[in-house]
């Protein structure tokens, strides 16, 4: 799985078809995508023009909460599948958790979807420990990724820990805050980190991940910047920069508590 991808979430068709050549032509070989984003179709037909082989390129999508349970996701799949107009899925995904009941019947469809070997990897996102234990408890094939928001303001040690300790990759979404970006662009600690490499923000940003052996998944539908955040492997944070970073840490979420989301 390689460990930087581009983002997908909220690039509407056209930017997305965009952003996906624009990223394959600047070196990425993962793109994230989900059956919410509505791009599914975009995405696809990016990876088509490319001109990059299929076999090169890790693609994730992900099951939507509506469409929980064995059935549902086994359609669900299939239509994400034509939509991109792949044969198979790299990684395929549990969007969110809903339940332990709707989680593991859900679970069940991925795991015979990986049997078919139409999809090569499974996992949940937004899962915490609990519901990750469970899974281990009651699953045949253990989830091998588990895609939660990360960023400096909320580092997930103990989560990466366990994850670590299971076997499960821990893939950060909302990598560069989101939303709340610009805050994070302002911050002095990493402004003095990147002056002292010669990088900006977002590079040291995004090299932290690197440096934990967490994936990342940072969203851009602007060509120089997904140019910018794939260059982060000519540098690296030296142990007071990886401290520093770590006193930023605070907790704080942008995105619902995995036990408490409403859609
Ligand atoms: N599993 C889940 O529930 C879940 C939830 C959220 C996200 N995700 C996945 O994770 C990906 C990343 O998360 P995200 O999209 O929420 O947020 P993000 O990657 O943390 O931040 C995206 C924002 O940062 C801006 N940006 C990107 N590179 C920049 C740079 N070099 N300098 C300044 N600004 C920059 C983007 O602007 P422009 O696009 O305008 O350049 C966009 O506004 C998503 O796209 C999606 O694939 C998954």
């Amino acid at each position: 799985m390689p460990i930087i991808g581009l983002g997908t979430f909220r690039s509407a068709s056209e930017d997305a078809y965009n952003a996906v050549i624009a990223a394959i032509k600047a070196g990425y070989r993962h793109i994230d995508t989900a059956a919410i984003y509505g791009n599914e179709e975009s995405v696809g037909k990016g990876i088509k023009d490319s001109g990059i082989d299929r076999s090169e390129l890790f693609v994730t999508t992900k099951v939507w909460n509506t469409e929980q349970g064995y059935e549902k996701t086994i359609k669900a799949f299939n239509e994400s599948l034509a939509k991109l107009g792949l044969e198979y899925i790299d990684l395929y995904l549990i969007h969110w958790f809903k339940g332990y009941e709707s989680a593991l019947s859900t679970y069940k469809a991925l795991e015979e979807l990986y049997h078919q070997g139409k999809i090569k990897a499974i996992g949940v996102s937004n899962f915490n420990i609990h519901h990750l234990q469970y899974l281990l408890d009651n699953v045949e094939v253990k989830p091998m990724v588990n895609q939660v928001e990360t960023h400096v303001f909320l580092q997930n040690h103990f989560l990466n820990d366990f994850c670590k300790a299971n076997g499960i990759q821990l893939e950060a979404y909302a990598p560069l805050t989101s939303k709340a970006v610009d805050e994070l662009l302002e911050n002095e600690t990493l402004k003095n980190i990147a002056k002292k490499h010669n990088k900006s923000v977002v590079q040291v940003n995004l090299r932290w991940f690197v440096e934990r052996g967490i994936v990342v998944i940072p969203k851009s539908i602007t060509p120089k910047r997904i140019q910018d955040n794939f260059n982060i492997f000519d540098f690296s944070l030296d142990t007071e920069d990886m401290s520093e970073i770590r006193k930023l840490n605070r907790g704080k979420k942008f995105f619902p508590e995995f036990d408490n989301v409403d859609y």
